[in-house]
């Protein structure tokens, strides 16, 4: 969570530092502030609120200043406010900061017995104010020492000190042109343009400026001036994603330009990947997969958050009928904390758009420290968990910033289709349903199917708006469509923050049926598939008791549209592909609630993109 920003070199840095908040503002957008390093003292601006309110505060500042650190926050410790917004000042330090410091506390009462006065609540100023307790300890006993050398002294005792996974930069006075900082678990990405050293949370702040950068190596203090980065263990490398990839391209959200680009997204994924007899494998590193992964794989364990779970939860019902593997589907919260069994056989998937989510890492380092055979599902290409994972599915959605994830879910849906049949054929396994030689077909059709779903999204944000005063919205699906109603609800509940939930149709009659009222709506997963009766009938259930149901079925399914309040048509696709179309119109409906409503679109209240704390 938050977004950092840093930068010294020849130009002006406000701007540069500004438009980078803009673009990580989807990390967290509760406060934002910068310092500029100006001459000899700090030129502090912090606002509580989005980094527009921040940035109408500058028409004075910034003019000659060529070095700041900026941040915008999602605030664990203390109040989303002014006060502790960041960068924190302590004596002549002034830092901003990513993650948690989990013993703050402790360092706080010791630093307070101490004579020092905190002014925020934020373990963030915590940290500062040990780096400069520390850092006049050590002036105090070598006064000759260079004011770097006892900064950087400072720097290794306070980490040395503090728990927890952080990101920090900082400037000191007496130090001109120069940051310092250090990744301990949460990201920093860096590069050295023409004219001096830019620093990020992400790569969306840096790309519009270059595309070589390097993800700094975890706890190595970087010192960054007008020439680059010094650092042990430094590799830069080209990212293939461009600066137009970061705008809204005449969109009026991300999130809907996001939507829109799920059938390039979905091709892109698959391009060069798709065996063109059907019947080889798919084109990835197949020998390495094979010897690392699935020669002798017994159970697969699949572990991610959020939206993320939701394509491990679908991709369980693609393992198991095609792969004939035991899978296993778990919240990475939870998987890390319980004491799962890594026998002899075991590979463990992380899924994550983001590829820095703390719980998803902490759940891979688990299953690696145990020795199982990991791979990831990553979008954001060399992030931590892409690195530390044995093998890598890589999903092609490019960047994705609004928080509520759209492109990233249908590009992880479409790997781990793939995947799954793949793992079948390396396992030899003879396919008694048809399913698996359609969904290849399904899948190579994705693209166009997508297309055609999308030609009727005005129809599915009408109804979206429609559903602005309903007490409760249902979401009910089964098999692969149980975990696409998951996802349906947890779009809904983000963007509009609106009450709804997700179920298997099958579970209604053991509870939720209880809900169930003229002001209630019931989303239903219907298409045309092994389940379809079933599901039916519990439609017939919902109908029985005056729900408004909402059914998202086959076109030309007359049977269905007889029963339902409202009717929205789909494409026949295959058994595997079918619920990467049916997300399309929950999307979109939740997106066409949400403006009704007038809530932020890619910023829904609360959330942050990248979770990288517990
Ligand atoms: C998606 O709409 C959510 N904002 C959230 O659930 C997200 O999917 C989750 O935090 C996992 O993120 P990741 O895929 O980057 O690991
Ligand atoms: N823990 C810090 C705070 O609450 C930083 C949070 C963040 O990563 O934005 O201010």
């Amino acid at each position: 969570m938050c977004g950092i920003v840093g930068y010294v070199g020849q130009k002006q840095a406000l701007p540069i530092l500004l438009d980078g908040l803009m673009r990580l503002e989807y990390r967290g957008y509760d406060s934002a502030g910068f310092a500029l390093y100006s001459k000899d003292h700090f030129e502090i601006k912090r606002n509580a609120g989005p980094v527009q309110g921040l940035i109408d505060l500058t028409q004075d500042c910034g003019k000659t200043e060529t070095q700041g650190i900026a941040h915008t926050r999602w605030a664990t410790h203390g109040a989303p406010n002014e006060t502790n917004a960041h960068p924190h000042r302590a004596g002549e330090i002034v830092l901003v900061h990513n993650g948690i410091i989990e013993n703050y506390s402790q360092i706080k009462e010791y630093l307070s017995k101490e004579g020092v006065q905190f002014s925020s609540q934020t373990d963030t100023e915590v940290f500062a104010q040990l780096i400069e307790f520390r850092r006049k300890e050590i002036a105090k006993k070598n006064p000759t020492q260079s004011a770097e050398s006892t900064l950087l002294q400072s720097m290794k005792k306070a980490i040395d000190e503090v728990e927890g996974h952080y990101a920090i930069v900082l400037m000191a006075l007496g130090i001109p042109g120069k940051l310092f900082g250090i990744q301990n678990g949460a990201p920093l990405v860096v590069s050295k343009l023409k004219d001096g050293a830019l620093i990020a949370s992400d790569i969306q702040a840096i790309i519009p400026y270059h595309n070589e950068v390097c993800f700094l190596p975890k706890g190595e203090i970087f010192i960054a001036d007008k020439d680059g980065f010094h650092a042990k263990g430094l590799k830069f490398e080209t990212i293939d994603w461009t600066a137009d990839k970061v705008e809204k391209n005449g969109f009026e959200s991300f999130m809907l330009k996001e939507i829109f680009q799920q059938p390039m997204v979905v091709a892109d994924t698959l391009t060069g990947r798709l065996p063109l007899d059907q019947k080889s494998p798919f084109m990835w590193d197949h020998q390495k997969a094979h010897e690392v992964l699935w020669k002798n794989v017994k159970r697969l364990y699949l572990v991610a958050c959020g939206t993320s779970s939701h394509a491990a939860m679908a991709a369980k019902y693609y393992f198991e009928r095609w792969a004939r593997l035991d899978c296993q589907v778990d919240i990475a919260s939870e998987f890390r904390y319980r004491d799962p069994v890594f026998e002899p056989g075991t590979v463990v998937g992380v899924i994550s758009q983001s590829g820095e989510t703390a719980d998803t890492l902490a759940a891979l380092r688990l299953a690696n420290d145990a020795g199982a055979s990991t791979f990831s599902i990553c979008n954001v290409p060399n992030s931590t968990i892409a690195r530390e994972s044995s093998f890598q599915y890589p999903t092609k959605a490019g960047p994705e910033i609004g928080v509520a994830s759209t492109k990233a879910f249908t590009a992880q849906l479409t790997m781990l289709c793939a995947l799954a049949l793949d793992v079948g054929r390396l396992r030899g396994i003879q396919q008694t349903k048809d399913s698996a030689q359609k969904s290849f077909h399904g899948l190579a059709r994705l693209p166009q199917d997508l297309d055609q779903v999308l030609s009727q999204s005005e129809a599915f944000i009408k109804i979206g708006e429609k559903l602005k005063n309903q007490r409760i919205i249902l979401f009910v699906g089964r098999g692969t469509m149980y975990p696409i109603a998951l996802e349906g609800a947890l779009k809904f509940k983000e963007l509009t923050y609106l009450p709804a939930e997700g179920f298997a149709a099958g579970e209604l009659k053991h509870g939720p049926i209880a809900y169930i009222d003229p002001d209630v709506s019931i989303i239903t997963l219907a298409p045309k598939d092994e389940w379809y009766s079933k599901t039916i009938s519990n439609l017939e259930e919902i109908r029985a008791r005056g729900g408004h149901i909402i059914a998202i079925g086959t076109e030309g399914d007359t049977e269905i549209q007889k029963i339902s309040n409202e009717f929205i048509g789909l494409p026949k696709s295959a058994w595997g592909t079918q619920p990467i179309l049916s997300v399309i119109p929950l999307q979109l409906l939740a997106y066409g609630c949400a403006k009704a409503l007038g809530r932020n679109i890619d910023k829904p209240r609360n959330l942050a993109k990248s979770v990288t704390v517990e």
